[in-house]
């Protein structure tokens, strides 16, 4: 069972203005498909302060996966992708290339999402958009396919023919 951390990044939400809707479900949804979610956190649109929690989630939490939702824009202080590549030693442009292929049959707007993916050690982190709405449609599109990827990072599984995708 891979474990998961879950980070909601929002001004409005991390004022206590506006209830964090999208981290419960990631939340739910991670849980649905298997994982364990040590912990679910809130942090605001502070590029020093996201970058500081993605690395305490991976590092010292030890989370597999972390899942990070909102401040993907173009909103001056949407900066969750800038941090994710600041903390990330390599990139997987595949995964958030595949949420905005599937998310632009949903919506055009899907586009407008910057969001990022990218291993830091063992962990992988991707960036979701900040509504829930958006966060699910994102997430559905990768979720099936990300634990093949886990199982890679984490030196379990790195035969890609012996387990063929569905
Ligand atoms: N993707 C899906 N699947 N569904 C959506 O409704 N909204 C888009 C985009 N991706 C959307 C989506 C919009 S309107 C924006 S502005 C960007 O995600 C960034 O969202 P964020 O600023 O909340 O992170």
């Amino acid at each position: 069972m891979f474990k998961a951390a879950v980070l909601t990044v929002s001004d409005r939400s991390a004022r206590g203005e506006r209830p964090d809707a999208s981290g419960p479900v990631v939340a739910a949804m991670l849980e649905q498909a298997g994982y364990q979610v040590l912990c679910t956190g809130l942090v605001p649109d502070e590029q020093p302060q996201i970058e500081a929690e993605l690395c305490r989630l991976s590092d010292q939490l030890g989370a597999d996966l972390v899942v990070t939702t909102g401040g993907t824009g173009f909103a001056p202080r949407d900066v969750t992708p800038e941090a994710t590549i600041a903390v990330c030693q390599r990139m997987t442009p595949g995964i958030p290339e595949a949420m905005r292929y599937a998310s632009m049959a949903v919506t055009p707007r899907a586009m407008l999402s910057r969001a990022q993916a990218g291993i830091r050690g063992r962990t992988l982190i991707v960036n979701l958009p900040g509504s829930p709405k958006a966060a699910r449609e994102n997430l559905e599109a990768v979720l099936p396919s990300l634990a093949h990827g886990l199982e890679m990072l984490s030196g379990v599984q790195a035969d890609c023919a012996a387990h063929p995708a569905p």
